[in-house]
């Protein structure tokens, strides 16, 4: 425990009772602490960093771009980065989805769908259709409409009088269905839980259904069933219901394929992304939406009720330019295609260790489920605080992982994540492995798991 007042610093930290490394430069796949320290990034911070640290042409576009123009109102004006940005993103993004509005966080992207969502059916004249599913566990950020489309009740705790109802629907969580992922599959793993959520509602009262196409850290990198998105986008299209993808996490390239619902052969009606879009070199988020729902609009009211400050920014959108160009003359979606299986294969060794009950994902996005009996797939209990302290154990080893607590149901449920660079070697996967079993076995002893 750390005295707060005793560490000198005016930081507001996110976690006021640790101390935290002081990094001071990344580079590739590594960061640097003060103390010379080195740690294999092997989750590009949050899901973000998917070039890697310190990658020059960003810092060049983004010095190049603040010199030039800095900031100009997105209400007043246009300006080259956003046309060009806008351009070349809608280029990327399936089906008719072509129109891109950039914000600065996934939390801002998805208020501003489901936003848009109602406001496309009060302006189509469909006034009832205000209702919003989602799946459970799932993760859609921390304001306050992200948040009550998330299903991750400790995030919630002091704020549920603030949220809005939102309809939970159960999420493909495989691992931890009755069906376990196997035909015939449960309602929840096929997509018949969305369509049967729509008629208990009335599909008359219901807006928009959103999802992440392969899970994030609510389900540790869980992969629906291919008949899932399917199933689901019949449903939507048959009920009248908007069908928005949260890309946040799994969008840019993260599972092999510039959008996770590719290969699915699925087009949304709304799509949202963050994260990876500027590879963490700004802030950078982005709803794209198609002209059939944004005309609605133009003939309507003229505008989406979602202005901010820092919407369509210069700077952010030549970040994301130099990302997305980046990511093209590089091939490294390809090569995320590529290194993802050899990920998969090495980490599939990690099975016969203790605690882990699964190893999943697609791409490069890894799922490690601990659990105490992997034959039950009986959960650890969350006093045991598994997920934090392998985290503190491989931090301790040089790797930097992602955990999540509480999907198992009862609080219960303690996973690690790992999103490496696309840019990532297999010396690197190597290393990741070698850190993560020697983590593993640390933080076992360090429960008292070890039998
Ligand atoms: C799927 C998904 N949607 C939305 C968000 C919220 O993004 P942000 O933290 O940038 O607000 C996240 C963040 O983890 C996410 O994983």
């Amino acid at each position: 425990m750390v005295e707060p007042s005793l560490s000198g610093s005016k930081v507001f930290y996110r976690k006021l009772n640790r101390r935290y490394p002081r990094i001071v430069r990344g580079d590739g796949c590594y960061l640097f602490d003060d103390a010379g320290r080195r740690y294999l990034d092997a989750v590009g911070g949050a899901f973000v960093a998917n070039l890697g640290h310190g990658t020059a042409p960003l810092a060049e576009a983004i010095a190049a771009q603040a010199l030039r123009l800095g900031y100009i109102n997105g209400t007043a004006f246009t300006h080259d980065p956003v046309e060009e940005f806008a351009a070349e993103l809608a280029a990327l993004c399936p089906g008719d989805l072509d129109l891109v509005y950039p914000l600065g966080s996934g939390s801002e992207a998805v208020e501003a769908a489901l936003k848009l969502a109602r406001q496309y059916w009060v302006e189509s004249g469909q006034p009832r259709k205000r209702k919003v599913l989602s799946l459970v566990p799932g993760y859609h950020g921390n304001t306050l409409l992200a948040l009550s489309a998330s299903a991750r009740p400790h995030y919630a705790t002091y704020f549920r009088d603030w949220l809005v109802d939102v309809v939970r629907v159960p999420a493909p969580y495989a691992y931890r269905c009755p069906c376990r992922g196997r035909p015939p599959l449960c309602p929840a793993c096929s997509g018949e839980a969305v369509e049967q959520a729509i008629l208990r509602e009335d599909p008359a009262t219901v807006a928009a259904f959103i999802g992440e196409p392969v899970g994030g850290s609510s389900t540790g990198a869980s992969v629906p069933a291919p008949e899932y998105w399917p199933r689901v986008r019949d449903a939507c299209d048959r009920h009248g219901v908007l069908l928005v993808a949260d890309e946040v996490l799994t969008g840019a390239g993260r599972t092999g394929t510039w959008s996770a619902l590719e290969p699915y052969g699925v087009v949304p009606d709304l799509m949202t992304l963050g994260k990876g879009i500027a590879a963490g070199s700004v802030p950078l988020s982005a709803l794209v939406a198609p002209r059939r729902i944004v005309d609605v609009l133009a003939h309507g009211s003229g505008g989406l009720l979602h202005a901010q400050t820092f919407s369509h920014h210069p700077v952010l959108c030549a970040a994301g330019l130099a990302t997305l160009r980046y990511l093209r003359e590089h091939r490294l979606v390809e090569r995320c295609a590529r290194m993802g299986p050899a990920l998969h294969r090495r980490l599939a060794t990690l099975r016969e260790l203790p605690l882990v009950g699964d190893v999943r994902g697609r791409g490069l996005l890894a799922g490690i489920e601990f659990v105490a009996d992997p034959v039950s797939r009986e959960p650890l209990p969350r006093a045991a605080g598994m997920a934090e302290a392998f985290t503190a154990a491989a931090l301790e080893a040089g790797l930097v992982v992602w955990p999540n607590v509480g999907h198992a149901g009862g609080g219960n449920g303690d996973l690690a994540m790992l999103a490496p660079p696309y840019i990532v070697t297999d010396e690197q996967i190597e290393e990741i492995v070698t850190a993560f079993t020697e983590a593993l076995k640390v933080a076992a002893e360090r429960i008292g798991a070890v039998r």
